[in-house]
């Protein structure tokens, strides 16, 4: 039987005790009832519960058009924000060649836009995109988001004057609503091949849907391995009552103790690279989850060792308002040994006949009861490799927890209400119709 993904308590029972988290996990049992049952806040957001099963019905066509993106180009931009990107990113990053892109020979990459505004960073794009034989997929639920809309409409255009309109009728999929915005619109007018992201799924829960899945499935990854994790955890997790056996009850318990306890900032961390773009999915999944009504534990995250030669002396030793979680990876497949040398100036030879994730292996160990010494306590989610099949569990279980918490802080876990803000603000400088009069009152306010 394969192993799971499992939650290590021992480095938070000098903060708050086992009993406590356990007392608080059986407790939130009734949270995980609400969300099976629908009776809970945001109940119209459900759809996630149940993707890794809904989902297969589409698995074919997802990787036939993968396969066809793979055929007709080396290279794909995903369009997207937010939900709408870092889930497939993620998965992408953790997984794929650390350096693929560099590799000779045939490969398929996968390039991203419409996650920010930048001049320079979509100038340069086309500079790679002119030399470049590219498809696009565009990922947008409401289909009306500025930067994704904005990308596309540049990126369109681009595609179109390099290969013709048809041509990129070809290598153009939208993922978007089913009927509704301007995406779905534009798709049926120039005959786009679309998939839809269902009403019932938020987009920053999104990443087993087609939004996921097709860049996923794109990148040469393993999407089927993918949704079979996220299934095993959905098993151990959605209708298991006992909390000690329950990943994500427990995770959500120890981190709302800890807040409790007096510390409002959660750090995710991961000891290697490949697991930066996770950390930034978990930030986006529990900052826009859990930070409402004056509500929520703040998200932050850093990629060790890297971070421990900058941000590791605050975590040691600065304001104790932090609590950390680990995510730790116990296998690794590249294998590197360190060899003996016969000078060894470089006095490493005590480190002869070890193995990197040997040495990375220790320095988490180390740092965990540093920080712990620190007063840092640290839950630790122990992964037992990287692949498709354990980022499925990665997501899931992490999506349940962050449901399950959502609904012990009291708030709605599935909307999102503060993101307009800016966008109001934006809209009214940029003369945005319907935007006037605020526009005027707010250049009124930068004159200031
Ligand atoms: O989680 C969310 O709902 C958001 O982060 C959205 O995914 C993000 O704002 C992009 O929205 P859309 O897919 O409508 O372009």
């Amino acid at each position: 039987m394969k192993e799971n993904i499992s939650v290590n308590l021992k480095n938070t029972g000098d903060f708050v005790s086992g009993e406590e988290i356990l007392a608080l996990a059986q407790q939130s049992v009734r949270h995980l009832d609400a969300l099976n049952a629908g009776t809970g806040a945001g109940n119209d957001f459900l759809g996630w519960l149940s993707l890794h099963d809904d989902i297969l019905p589409q698995i074919d066509r997802i990787e036939k058009k993968a396969e066809h993106l793979r055929h007709v180009s080396d290279l794909t931009v995903v369009i997207g924000i937010g939900g709408s990107y870092l889930g497939a990113r993620a998965v992408i990053e953790a997984v794929s060649h650390s350096f693929s892109s560099f590799r000779k020979g045939k490969h398929h990459d996968i390039i991203y836009a419409g996650q920010n505004i930048c001049e320079d960073y979509m100038a340069n794009l086309l500079d790679i995109l002119n030399e470049r034989d590219y498809s696009v997929i565009v990922i947008s639920k409401s289909g009306t988001t500025t930067e994704p809309a904005i990308a596309f409409r540049i990126i369109k255009d681009h595609l179109e004057k390099k290969i013709g309109k048809e041509k990129a009728a070809d290598r153009i999929i939208a993922i978007t609503d089913s009927s509704k915005g301007a995406l779905r619109t534009l798709s049926e007018l120039n005959g786009y091949d679309t998939f839809v992201i269902p009403d019932n799924i938020g987009g920053r829960y999104s990443v087993l849907s087609p939004v996921g899945l097709l860049p996923v499935a794109v990148s040469g990854c393993d999407i089927r391995e993918l949704v079979k994790g996220a299934r095993a955890m959905a098993e151990i997790t959605r209708n298991n009552h006992n909390s000690p056996t329950n990943p994500s009850l427990l995770y959500a318990a120890a981190r709302n103790l800890l807040l409790q306890s007096g510390r409002p900032v959660e750090i995710l961390a991961g000891f290697t690279p490949r697991l930066h773009y996770f950390l930034e999915w978990w930030k986006q999944l529990y900052g826009e989850s859990e930070g409402k009504d004056g509500k929520g534990i703040f998200p932050a995250s850093v990629d060790f060792t890297t971070d421990l030669h900058s941000l590791g002396q605050y975590i040691q030793e600065g304001q104790r308002m932090i609590f950390e979680t680990m995510i730790s990876v116990k296998s690794f497949s590249g294998k590197i040994v360190i060899r003996e040398e016969k000078e060894n100036s470089d006095e490493l030879n005590y480190l002869a006949g070890k193995r990197l994730s040997e040495v990375n292996s220790s320095a988490e160990s180390g740092t965990i009861l540093a920080h712990n010494d620190g007063g840092v306590p640290v839950i630790r989610i122990e992964v037992p490799a990287l692949n498709e099949y354990y980022a499925g569990q990665l997501i899931y279980f992490f999506e349940m927890a962050c449901a399950i918490s959502g609904y012990i802080l009291d708030v709605n876990p599935f909307d999102q209400p503060g993101v307009e803000a800016y966008k109001k603000n934006m809209f009214a400088l940029l003369s945005k119709p319907g935007f006037e009069e605020a526009g005027k009152k707010l250049r009124e306010r930068l004159k200031h």
